[in-house]
């Protein structure tokens, strides 16, 4: 059985005691109001991490993720966090390929390759993202190109390796813009992606692989996203910045 997940990305919001209070909302309302088969990812800044861990210490519901982690392994690389120093706090997943890091900090296929075998040798859950640009989708070539991502970035793993892989599909036109994908454009994908993962890796490893859908995803229009087939979650962008709204997508499994 997959893994059932709610992940929220604050991107670069939040001051500290913003983000303390955001985090301690959240645990006392998943405590009190998620059942145990949901998985809750919460992924503050790099600077509040460690505060943030603290505080979920004795949590084993909520776990914590980085948004980013380098490529190398340690060294001279001024205002770079390595997978490892991020074990180390600890933090147990990392977002890594968010169309953000594409598009502004130039990351491509092969550096988040190393990214993603950096993140696993550090035992940290890569939240692998991918998804198409709007003149992709306009094109109708979105499948191919997501295809492609995942083949250069994660088909070099060993199926053990990719085992422990979540996939985020957030497609570029959907982030942050009030527009979401649709339940068939979105569970098409989806199902495209388990097919691509299935042609790599057997039926059964496609099967047990979690794969959320991120973009706008809100709680008017989380439940009908979640109660898709190959839909097993969400990477929640502006949403997850409020507890109640956070809360509220998580629930509507
Ligand atoms: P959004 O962002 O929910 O604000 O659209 C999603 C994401 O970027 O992960």
């Amino acid at each position: 059985m997959r893994k059932k997940i709610v992940a929220g990305n604050w991107k670069m919001n939040k001051d500290l005691a913003e983000g303390l209070k955001l985090a301690s909302e959240i645990v006392n309302m998943v405590k009190d109001e998620v059942t145990k088969d949901v998985t809750v990812i919460i992924t503050p800044p790099f600077i509040h991490l460690t505060s943030v861990s603290r505080l979920l210490a004795e949590n084993n519901q909520v776990l914590v993720a980085a948004q980013n982690c380098s490529e190398k392994e340690s060294g001279a690389f001024t205002g770079e966090v390595s997978a490892a120093m991020l074990r180390s706090i600890p933090v147990q997943a990392v977002i890594l390929g968010h169309s953000e890091r594409r598009q502004y900090f130039g990351e491509g296929d092969e550096l988040l390759a190393k990214k993603v075998d950096m993140a696993l040798g550090s035992d940290l859950m890569p939240i692998f993202c991918c998804g198409e640009p709007l003149e992709i989708r306009e094109k109708e070539t979105h499948a191919a190109y997501v295809s492609r991502q995942l083949k250069a970035s994660l088909f070099h793993l060993s199926e053990d390796e990719f085992a422990k892989v979540v996939i985020a599909y957030e497609p570029i036109w959907a982030i942050g813009t009030g527009k979401t994908a649709s339940p068939e454009q979105a569970q098409q994908m989806h199902l495209h992606i388990r097919n691509v993962i299935a042609d790599q890796y057997g039926k059964e490893v496609a099967s047990n692989t979690t794969i959320l859908y991120g973009g706008s995803c809100n709680p008017h229009n989380a439940q009908e996203l979640f109660a898709l087939d190959d839909v097993d979650g969400g990477l929640i962008g502006g949403a997850s910045l409020k507890s109640r709204d956070f809360l509220d997508i998580i629930k509507s499994f």
